[in-house]
């Protein structure tokens, strides 16, 4: 890593200042937490995989119209993308019961949803992420209601779109987390996606076995954590297996 100047260092990702006003350098880390912190752990190789696998994902969401803070990847830890200012409030789209959603209404995990299903988290370590209303983030100015509106369309987007791409190679999308951004351009303000999208944030299952391909492998000690990352960028077609020449589209089980 070169000495550029730190802007801020997450649990994942280190961002830089970046090579032109306006723009950061986001640095992927091998480093895993779950539980707010409580759990650490190196998952190797993680952090070239989700650089990879969420350029893969944010380029595809852009050729579709969904803005994103996505530039370019830069190498193989690190992508340029737009600065932002971040809005504090995880967005997480539900299809399928697990995690805390099965935790706090008891529904066993797999139970499919009657319908996608929204929930909101405030993020703050030091409050544990709590979860919010849309009263409480308008009424605390955290996001103005057209902002949550803009955030709330395009996660329903993000949704539609991913759960057919990783339907196409065998994965079910459970869930996912996504963040947001506002970015100014001259007097226009626009909410971007931002952060990442990598199987640190989706739940992912194998369509036919059920099989955990994301980072609950680790939350919950289950193995083969660096694999399932692995697989996830294999069927993506993003793993360069001979070289980085080696790298082509979706494979689309049948
Ligand atoms: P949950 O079931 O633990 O609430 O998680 C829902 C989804 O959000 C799951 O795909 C994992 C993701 N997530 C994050 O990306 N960051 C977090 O801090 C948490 C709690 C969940």
């Amino acid at each position: 890593m070169t000495r550029r100047r730190r802007i801020y260092e997450g649990k994942a990702k280190v961002l830089f200042e970046g090579p032109e006003p306006g723009t950061l350098v986001q640095y992927f880390k091998d480093d895993a937490t779950a539980f707010n912190n409580q759990k650490k752990g190196v998952i190797t190789g993680k952090g070239v995989l989700n650089n990879r696998i969420s350029e893969y994902l944010m380029s595809r969401l852009s050729e579709i119209g969904v803005p994103t803070h996505f530039m370019r990847r830069l190498n193989m830890r690190e992508q340029l993308v737009r600065e932002v200012e971040i809005i504090p409030i995880e967005v997480v789209v539900r299809n399928v019961a697990a995690g805390s959603l099965s935790r706090r209404f008891g529904i066993p995990e797999g139970t499919p949803l009657p319908r996608s299903i929204i929930e909101y988290y405030y993020k703050s370590d030091e409050l544990n992420d709590p979860m919010v209303s849309e009263e409480h983030i308008t009424a605390f100015g955290w996001a103005a209601p057209q902002d949550l509106d803009d955030m709330v369309a395009l996660s329903l987007r993000v949704n539609d779109y991913l759960s057919g791409l990783f339907l196409g190679i065998g994965l079910k999308l459970v869930d996912f987390k996504l963040e947001f951004g506002r970015l100014w351009e001259n007097e226009e303000m626009r909410i971007v996606l931002a952060d990442e999208i990598s199987p640190d944030n989706c739940r992912l299952w194998d369509v036919k076995t059920n099989e955990k391909l994301d980072k609950d492998r680790f939350r919950q000690d289950l193995g083969r954590v660096e694999e399932a990352y692995q697989e996830v960028a294999r069927r993506l077609g993003i793993l360069p297996e001979g070289g980085p020449s080696d790298v082509k589209g979706p494979k689309t089980i049948q």
